[in-house]
């Protein structure tokens, strides 16, 4: 049996709302094989974005147990979280989110110097050009 990446277990997540709390995620399980693409495919508002966030140690669930990439997600804090999703989640959102006064170099090396690799200006420039922007570099 290929190994879980992802495990979700009775998730559920509720929020406040000026009409009173809202019942976004209500138990979902879910397990991803290692190497799996999976897709997420529902009505507008079905509570997709609020998964995903729920996924990447963005946002903690009400109850339930999330596993991910081997760690157990359950109570860990902001700190723990921020390390999680440094080291194991990238997200490309609709809105990229890259800091607009600096490079393309240092938005790709930024995050692996975070991380703590020596090379992060070395492996950014590697991988930008890998996809094409080499001219883009500074
Ligand atoms: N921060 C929030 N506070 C309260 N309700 C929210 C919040 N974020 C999303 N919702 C509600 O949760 C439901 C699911 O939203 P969302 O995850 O954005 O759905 P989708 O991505 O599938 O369109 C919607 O009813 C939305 O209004
Ligand atoms: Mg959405």
């Amino acid at each position: 049996m290929p190994q879980n990446i992802i495990e979700l277990d009775g998730v559920k997540l509720t929020l406040p709302s000026a009409a009173g709390p809202v019942n976004i995620l209500r138990g979902i399980d879910l397990a991803i094989g290692a190497g799996e693409a999976a897709g997420l495919v529902g009505p507008s508002g079905s509570g997709k974005s609020t998964l995903l966030m729920v996924l990447a140690g963005l946002e903690r669930p009400s109850s339930g147990r999330i596993r991910s990439a081997g760690q157990d997600l359950t109570g860990l804090g902001e700190d723990a979280l921020a390390r999680f999703r440094r080291d194991h989640i990238g997200i490309v959102f609709q809105s990229f989110h890259l800091i607009p006064t600096m490079t393309a170099l240092e938005n790709v090396a930024i995050p692996l110097e975070f991380a703590g690799r020596g090379d992060a200006f070395a492996r950014a420039e590697e991988e930008l050009r890998l996809v094409g922007l080499g001219h883009r570099l500074t």
